[in-house]
């Protein structure tokens, strides 16, 4: 896992990047010249002033001033570890790429994260988990930059920014710090009921997790894998953990949150360190690629729809085994970049409108965070492939590239153009078709049913479940200072199901309103007709 003592030329320099940095036996500046005394400023008499020429005072101390860099615009708080995957071999019928080939290991990294705290804090807010893995293939890094709810908020990426503004704290005061428990977030997903399906998960126990050991992850959009002849199928991903997936009660995460607010990020370093090294099986739901991008009448294009594994049972493609802590939380955990763009031959994206904004948005998020275009250079970044970019230059280069040609072909460098029989396995690109016109705004009819899946989710939990579901908003809304928001709200929880929503109301001292939609009847789900026209659970 920790990236190779290659220097970005690609040279190697026999020093371990991660642990070398500092390895001198004495005490230098940044530029190596000695130094005996670190405790005491040079000044002009013992009670004079400090002095200008005191550089070493004035590196240490200006190097501190600019230590922080910007936290993420979300998932600002999260734990990372280093680990293995191995494939079972199980998707290469379907997939060409490397890191899905029987028993072949790739190093992976992953980082966990809450979405809306801050960098510090509490680890067991009710938020949606982020669950995102760097697999160092050795056709390139492929990043699955997934969470641990199989839906998400919106449709459209272009609603990104308000989802957020909405769900983080409010401007004046900056309060609550990670819950969701304010009048802007429940103002927008009650106007927004796209929003609806990923809000009851959060509502769930799904909202709490007992540890991350504990989570399910989900790659949430649909995408493609093609095999070694560009034949392609559609794709979810989840994460199985062995351990099975356990929460725990919102009095314990209260609780938690006080007592350690480190209290997932402890327990993910220590069963590390203790040998007891967390497991998921990596699985797909497999459809086929046809031009509907359709299953069963659930569109494979909105990011707020699951299909139920009833209908299409998870296939395990691999086993991620997380085996070892970071050394250093800064290099490591925070300057981890991921990117959906991230992809290697053999595994592609679909048109799903959330996953398309999303291919621009993190590479661009980085920019600033990481500060200019050379992050890839950061040692927990470098791709564990052989790279010939011909990128040159930036921000915070630090490699030192050869020759005068950085393009292709050219005739002027011995390593470029490429050997003849290269790229041997190129990145493979399918020839989907697109139709339609360009001023098209709009969302597909499919996109319109916000309540059937919400409702479904709803009905497949036991009664203790429920009850969790139902107190959780119960709380959350009671937190809300608008009676409108809460009325709408009511009325959104009455489209899922009445009785949810009478059980809200009632905590809430509110009436209950009626259903503006007919369970089940209104943009039913074609698959739920397939299975016979009724709700599963009814
Ligand atoms: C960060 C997941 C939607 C923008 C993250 C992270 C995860 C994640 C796991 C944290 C990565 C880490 O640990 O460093 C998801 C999922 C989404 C989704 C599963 C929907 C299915 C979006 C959308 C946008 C977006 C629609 C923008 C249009 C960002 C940004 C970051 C981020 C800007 C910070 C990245 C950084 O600073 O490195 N997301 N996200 N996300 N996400 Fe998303």
């Amino acid at each position: 896992g920790t990236p190779e003592p290659v220097s970005p030329t690609g040279q190697d320099t026999g020093a371990d990047p991660l642990r070398d940095a500092q390895g001198g036996e004495h005490l230098t500046t940044a530029h190596g010249a000695r130094r005996s005394d670190t405790d005491h400023s040079l000044k002009a008499g013992r009670r004079g002033p400090v002095l200008l020429q005191d550089h070493h005072f004035r590196e240490k101390v200006s190097h501190f001033d600019h230590e922080r860099i910007p936290e993420r615009v979300v998932h600002a708080r999260g734990a990372g570890a280093h680990g293995v995957f191995r494939g079972y071999g199980t998707a290469e019928r379907i997939s060409a790429a490397h890191v899905f080939k029987k028993d072949v290991e790739t190093p992976v990294f992953v980082r966990f994260s809450t979405v809306l705290g801050s960098r510090g804090s509490a680890d067991l807010a009710r938020d949606t988990r982020g669950f995102a893995t760097k697999f160092y293939t050795a056709e390139g890094t492929w990043d699955l930059v997934g969470n641990n709810i199989p839906v998400f908020f919106i449709q459209d990426a272009i609603k990104f920014p308000d989802v957020v503004h909405a769900a983080k704290p409010h401007p004046d005061r900056e309060i609550p710090q990670a819950q969701s428990a304010h009048d802007t977030f429940w103002d927008f997903v009650s106007l927004h009921t796209e929003a609806q399906h990923h809000t009851i998960w959060n509502m769930s126990d799904r909202g709490i997790p007992r540890s991350y050991r504990t989570m399910e992850g989900f790659g949430v959009h649909t995408f493609r894998l093609v095999d070694d002849d560009g034949r392609s199928v559609l794709v979810k991903f989840h994460w199985k953990p062995k351990l099975g997936v356990h929460s725990v009660l919102w009095e314990e995460a209260l609780l938690a949150n006080g007592a350690d607010p480190d209290v997932h990020r402890r327990d993910l370093a220590d069963a590390i360190e203790a040998g007891a090294f967390p497991e998921w099986e990596l699985g797909v739901q497999v459809f086929e690629d046809n031009e509907e991008q359709m299953f069963r009448g659930i569109d494979l294009l909105d990011p707020t729809k699951i299909v139920p594994e009833e209908l299409a049972p998870v296939e395990p493609i691999g086993l991620m085994t997380l085996n070892r802590n970071p050394s250093n939380y800064f290099a490591e955990t925070e300057q981890v970049a991921f990117n959906p763009n991230n992809l290697v031959r053999g595994i592609d994206v679909t048109n799903d409108p959330l996953l398309q904004g999303r291919l621009f948005s993190y590479l661009d998020t980085q920019l600033s965070r990481l500060g200019g275009p050379n992050w890839t250079q950061l040692p927990i970044n470098r791709p564990h492939a052989p790279v010939n970019d011909m990128l040159r230059d930036g921000m915070h280069q630090t490699a030192v590239h050869t020759g005068v040609a950085p393009y292709h072909p050219n005739s002027l460098d011995g390593n470029n153009p490429f050997p003849a029989d290269e790229p041997a396995r190129p990145f493979i690109d399918v020839p989907a078709p697109v139709a339609g016109s360009v001023k098209e705004r709009g969302a597909p009819v499919s996109f319109e049913d916000h309540f059937t899946q919400a409702r479904l989710f709803w009905l497949s939990m036991s009664d203790v479940e429920k009850e969790h579901i139902a107190r959780a908003y119960a709380f959350e809304l009671g937190k809300c200072w608008e009676q409108a928001v809460k009325e709408r709200q009511l009325q959104a929880l009455a489209n899922i199901d009445e009785k949810l929503c009478a059980a809200v109301a009632q905590s809430l001292g509110l009436p209950a309103p009626k259903p503006t939609v007919k369970h089940g009847r209104i943009a039913p789900s074609p698959a739920l007709s397939q299975v016979g026209g009724q709700w599963p659970l009814d």
